[in-house]
C-alpha cells in the first residue's frame, strides 16, 4: 500500500520546463539562474541581500562562521529551542561554540520570557551572544520581543526559517530582516517550495554579505590584478553553492508560493473545523502573523506516550503515516551528558502528532485522517 507522509513536493510541467531550459544553457552552475533566483527571493521577502546555498544546514553553518569572522568578542554559549531539527544545533557546535536550550511556549517556539530569565541569570558578560530562533512548523516567533532582548542583552539573532518561507509577521514576509541579523530558509522537498536540496540566507548588512559570498566558494576572493582576473584565498571554507539546475526549479516554484501557502492554510482550517475530539488541541499561532503551515500539529490531552505510538502504528496500517516531530535535541546522545530544564518541549514531544499536510493532498485522505482522530479515545 502507498503510504501518505507528513509532506511531499509538488512539481509540474512549468517546473520541468524551467529545469530543462537550465540544463540546455551554457552554464549549469554559477550562471544566471542562481542570480535570478536570488533576486526574486530578495524581492519576495523584501530583504536587502540574499545568498543561496546547497542546504539550510550549510546556510546556518555559514551564518555562524561569518559572525565569528566579523565580531571580535562572541560568547561561547549560544541559545536555541530544543524543538527544532539537528541542523540548528550543528551550526553552533561545528563552529566550536556551545549550545544552551531555552524552553518553548504554546506557540511551540522559543519563549522570549524564558530566554530573558536565562540571560538575567547568566549575569553581565562582555561581547555578543548568538540566539537562533526557529519558526516551528512555519509559525513566526514573536520577533519584536526578541528584537527588544537583542538590544538589551547584545544578542545576534538568526531566524531558522527553514519551515517559514511564505509566512508573515506583522504584515511583513519572514526574510524581510526588520527584527534580526540573518534569516535562513530551506528548499528541501517537504518545505514550502523546493529546489530538491537547497537553502538561502537573507540579511541586511553588506559587509556580512561579502564575507558569506566568499565563504560559500571555498573562502576565495575574486579580484583583478593589472586588469587580469586573479584570486586570493582569505578564509578556510568549502563549496556551499546551489547549482543553476536547482535554482531553475526554485525560480519556477517561487512563482506559485502564494498558492502553496494558501492551500496549506485551507487544509489546516479544515482540520481545525472538522476534528471534534475534545482531547485534541493545537499550536497557538502568533498574533498578527500568517503561518506557512509547513507542519500541522495536534496535541492530545492526558495521552500516554506508549498509547500514542500504538495509535500511530494502527493508523499506519491504513496507509497514513503520522509523525512525531521533533525529538528534543537534548535527548540525543551528543547532549545527554548534561541536564536541561525544558519541561514544555518534553511534554510537547510526548503529546503531539504531526498530520499530513501538503499541496494537492487528496480530500479522501484528509477525511480518513479526521475520522480516525474523531474515533480515537485515549
Ligand atoms: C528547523 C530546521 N532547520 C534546518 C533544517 C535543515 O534544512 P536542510 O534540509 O535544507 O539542510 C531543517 C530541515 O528539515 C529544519 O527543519
Amino acid at each position: 500500500m502507498k503510504q501518505t507522509n507528513y509532506s511531499r513536493h509538488f512539481l509540474d510541467k512549468s517546473d520541468y520546463n524551467f529545469l530543462l531550459s537550465a540544463a540546455k544553457s551554457s552554464n549549469i552552475t554559477q550562471g544566471k539562474y542562481v542570480e535570478t533566483f536570488e533576486k526574486n527571493l530578495k524581492t519576495f521577502c523584501g530583504a536587502n541581500y540574499c545568498l543561496t546555498t546547497n542546504s539550510a544546514s550549510t546556510a546556518l553553518y555559514l551564518c555562524v562562521k561569518s559572525i565569528l569572522i566579523k565580531e571580535k568578542n562572541i560568547n561561547k554559549f549560544c541559545y536555541i529551542s530544543p524543538n527544532t531539527y539537528a541542523a540548528t544545533a550543528n551550526c553552533i557546535i561545528l563552529n566550536n561554540l556551545k549550545v544552551n536550550f531555552i524552553d518553548i511556549d504554546e506557540t511551540l517556539n522559543m519563549s522570549p520570557e524564558k530566554l530573558e530569565e536565562a540571560l538575567k541569570k547568566r549575569g553581565k558578560i562582555r561581547g555578543k551572544t548568538i540566539v537562533i530562533v526557529t519558526h516551528f512548523a512555519g509559525n513566526p516567533c514573536d520577533l519584536k520581543k526578541f528584537k527588544k532582548l537583542s538590544l538589551k542583552y547584545n544578542l545576534i539573532i538568526i531566524e531558522d526559517a527553514a519551515h517559514a518561507l511564505g509566512s508573515e509577521y506583522e504584515g511583513q514576509k519572514i526574510g524581510g530582516g526588520k527584527y534580526s541579523d540573518f534569516i535562513v530558509t530551506s528548499f528541501h522537498p517537504v518545505k514550502t517550495i523546493t529546489t530538491a536540496e537547497g537553502g538561502a540566507i537573507f540579511l541586511k548588512d553588506k559587509k556580512t554579505y561579502e564575507i558569506l559570498n566568499c565563504l560559500r566558494s571555498n573562502g576565495i576572493l575574486k579580484k583583478k590584478f593589472f586588469n587580469k582576473k586573479y584570486y586570493d584565498q582569505i578564509y578556510s571554507s568549502l563549496n556551499f553553492r546551489l547549482s543553476d539546475l536547482h535554482a531553475a526549479i526554485g525560480i519556477s516554484q517561487l512563482k506559485r508560493i502564494k498558492k502553496f501557502v494558501s492551500y496549506r492554510n485551507q487544509i489546516s482550517n479544515k482540520y481545525k473545523k472538522e476534528i471534534n475530539n475534545k482531547n485534541i488541541f493545537y499550536q497557538n499561532i502568533t498574533k498578527n502573523s500568517l503561518s506557512s503551515f509547513h507542519l500541522f500539529i495536534i496535541r492530545i490531552k492526558n495521552i500516554n506516550f506508549k498509547n500514542k505510538f500504538l495509535f500511530m502504528k494502527k493508523v499506519a496500517k491504513s496507509g497514513i503515516n503520522f509523525h512525531n516531530l521533533y525529538i528534543p535535541i537534548f535527548y540525543f546522545k551528543l547532549y545527554r551528558n548534561k541536564k536541561y530544564n525544558c519541561p514544555n518541549a518534553e511534554k510537547f514531544y510526548k503529546d503531539s502528532i504531526c498530520l499530513p499536510i501538503f499541496y494537492k493532498i487528496k480530500n479522501s485522505t484528509i477525511k480518513k485522517i479526521i475520522k480516525k482522530l474523531n474515533e480515537f479515545k485515549n
